[in-house]
């Protein structure tokens, strides 16, 4: 064991000792990977230029100094030389308080959100990069925003997709149409009321993000409604742990047919990282097919099932706003999930269009824009 201003070796690994904040240990294999050097990274792209076989199985520190600047070097027992630098050090500190100060802490939200909704008017927000920025952050922490001024024209709805993202083009097109229509074959497509899902589970992957634009809402009823599947999931865990567990463990088998098209995606209801962080929701009863479980096991998940259901249903979580001519509501499919009450199509028209895009493109534009602003 090497005693180092800093930094010590134990049995080959790294333990740090940070300038300020709790010590972190180093296995020798994450740190060994994480080597910047020319060898080791491009030094243009900073892809990784060996496979990881190349890297002994014995690997070790054999010894490791601090530096005058924060930060350290190592040298291993293949021979081969790391210096990591202070700001890496401290970006990607594995200390517990550390790890958890990186975990993206989304904004649990209910109904009360209506007076508060997260809004920009999209001509605004194409001519001015800050206030985009200042949309696409609320958008992360809230799973949704809305979009105001996009003009009421037919295909509208793919340009703003195709603007903080790209659509992604599924088996309904580029754009579906949300109207109704004499023997619909999803019933999106009829007048009744909705109750808040997620789109397309039965799709591997589901849609990231879901685009729906309002051309016309003349008819009685038909308000949107929107449900924070995340903040959901948080009270489920609370209530009823067990059921909860149950949700992020066994899938359900999702499943979408019609005479061209045979979709099917086995997924389960909540997705947790190794963690316990909720991820991602996926709910959508209309196209829940079978759950391929034993029978206890089904038992004890349909009650769970029912749970979260009735917690999706609670009137104080639901956000009810109306969509007029030109709004956009733009949600994170896996988190937001959507519904809309019943309207009277025989009492003025109501057509909306949609689309959907991926996620980690918004997520890619979003980063790209705080770069400008942090520089
Ligand atoms: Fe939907
Ligand atoms: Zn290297």
């Amino acid at each position: 064991m090497a005693d180092l201003a800093g930094v010590r070796v134990v049995d080959g690994s790294l333990l740090w000792q940070p300038p300020a904040g709790p010590a972190w240990a180093v296995s020798s294999d994450w740190l060994r990977d994480s080597c910047p050097c020319a060898a080791c990274r491009h030094p243009g792209n900073g892809q990784k230029l060996y496979a990881i076989t190349d890297l002994p199985d014995d690997l070790q520190a054999a010894s490791a100094e601090a530096q005058a600047d924060g930060g350290v070097l190592v040298h291993w027992s293949d021979g081969h030389r790391s210096v990591y630098p202070a700001a890496w050090l401290h970006d990607h500190a594995l200390s517990e308080p550390a790890r958890q100060a990186r975990r993206v802490s989304p904004t649990l939200w209910t109904g009360a959100l209506r007076d508060h909704l997260p809004v920009a008017d999209w001509p605004v927000l194409l001519a001015d990069p800050a206030l985009e920025l200042r949309w696409l952050e609320q958008y992360a922490a809230l799973g949704f925003g809305l979009l105001r001024q996009v003009p009421t024209e037919p295909g509208q709805v793919a340009l703003v997709g195709d603007r903080l993202g790209f659509v992604r083009v599924t088996n309904y097109g580029r754009l579906f149409d949300v109207k109704s229509v004499p023997n619909p074959t999803n019933l999106a497509y009829t007048a009744v009321g909705l109750g808040v899902h997620s789109d397309n589970p039965y799709r591997h992957p589901s849609p990231g993000v879901q685009l729906l634009h309002c051309l016309e809402s003349e008819a009685p009823g038909g308000d949107t409604l929107l449900v924070d599947g995340f903040h959901a999931a948080q009270i489920l865990r609370r209530e009823d742990p067990g059921g909860f567990d149950l949700l992020t463990r066994v899938p359900m088998n999702f499943r979408y047919a019609d005479a061209s098209t045979e979709l099917r995606a086995r997924q389960t209801l909540i997705s947790t990282d190794m963690d316990g962080v909720v991820r991602a929701v996926h709910f959508n009863n209309r196209s829940a097919d079978w759950l391929d479980a034993p029978a206890d096991l089904a038992q004890a998940w349909y009650r769970a099932y029912r749970a979260f259901a009735r917690i999706l249903k609670r009137p104080e979580l639901e956000l009810v706003f109306r969509l007029a001519p030109g709004d956009c509501v733009v949600m994170q499919n896996d988190r937001t999930l959507h519904g809309r009450t019943a309207f009277d199509p025989g009492r003025g028209r109501r057509h909306l269009q949609g689309c959907y895009i991926d996620g980690d493109a918004m997520e890619s534009r979003r980063l790209v824009l705080r770069r400008t602003a942090h520089s």
